[in-house]
């Protein structure tokens, strides 16, 4: 994967770890921090997928195959982590969209489960294995602030995760804890959407978004990029959506 890098050893010595980074999102970031130098850990549920993005990511990167919604597999993972510089959570699953009317609740809370309780438990165990003034980066969701029909069960577990981030930035100091809202970004979670159905989906949200387009991983993996590196930034949630979730008034 290239990704330009601010200075090849803006990270060296450091260890980062990405948590689902092995596909899309958070293969791009592993990515940024892998070219500036550090020592990247990536995980993911499969082991094809880690391999392949191991081999993609290069540098000093390495794959560790762990289920985001097993506490004793995340427990045991940051048991043998040693300490950590900068910890990213991308993980997340697909569940919980949809119109509010027929929305399956135990769908939300398989979303939930996916994503909120994931995100949270990955902090929470962490706790102790990360440098005392190091980052922590949630991967969130334009749709916890936005108006977008359909989103609602996305608009609460990623809102969720949003009203956290304050909080636990003032009461971690001097850890600081980010995130990055993502908008529409073309990624491997789209692919439950059929190929020809998922270009028209993004045809007609690129025309309805500010920039025109759709995003690219690369570029919210620069927005995290940023928040890891930039040691006086804590407590934000950045958007990086092209202006989708602006108030345009159409
Ligand atoms: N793409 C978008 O349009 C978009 C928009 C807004 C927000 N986001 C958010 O951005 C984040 C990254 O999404 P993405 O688009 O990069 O998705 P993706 O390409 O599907 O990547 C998800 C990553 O998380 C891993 N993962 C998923 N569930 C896991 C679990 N239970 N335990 C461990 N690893 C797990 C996946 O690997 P395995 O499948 O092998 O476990 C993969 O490495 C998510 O939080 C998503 O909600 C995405």
């Amino acid at each position: 994967m290239s990704v330009s890098s601010s200075s090849p050893s803006a990270f060296a010595e450091q260890r980062v770890v990405v948590m689902g980074g092995s596909s899309g999102i958070g293969e791009a970031a592993a990515a940024t921090f892998a070219a500036d130098g550090a020592e990247v850990v990536v995980t993911g549920r499969s082991q094809d997928k880690l391999d392949a993005a191991v081999a993609r990511i290069g540098g000093k990167t390495t794959g560790h195959r762990m289920d985001a919604t097993d506490q004793g597999a995340v427990d045991a993972f940051f048991a043998q982590s040693g300490t950590i510089d900068h910890l990213v959570v991308a993980v997340s699953g697909a569940a919980g969209a949809g119109p509010f009317a027929q929305l399956d609740l135990d769908d939300l809370a398989a979303g939930f489960d996916a994503k909120f309780w994931a995100q949270i438990r990955i902090v929470k165990a962490a706790l102790g294995h990360l440098r005392p003034d190091g980052s922590v980066t949630l991967i969130t969701a334009a749709s916890a602030r936005a108006a977008f029909p359909g989103t609602a069960g996305l608009a609460a577990l990623n809102g969720a995760l949003e009203a956290m981030v304050p909080p636990l930035a003032a009461e971690l100091a001097p850890l600081r804890i980010n995130a990055v809202s993502p908008g529409v970004i073309d990624t491997p979670w789209w692919d439950h959407v059929p190929a020809e159905q998922r270009q028209a989906m993004f045809d007609g949200l690129a025309a309805a978004t500010p920039v025109g387009r759709v995003g690219r991983p690369e570029e919210v993996a620069r927005a995290i990029h940023m928040l890891a590196a930039n040691g006086f930034i804590t407590g934000v949630v950045l958007d990086c959506t092209g202006g989708a979730n602006l108030p345009t008034g159409r």
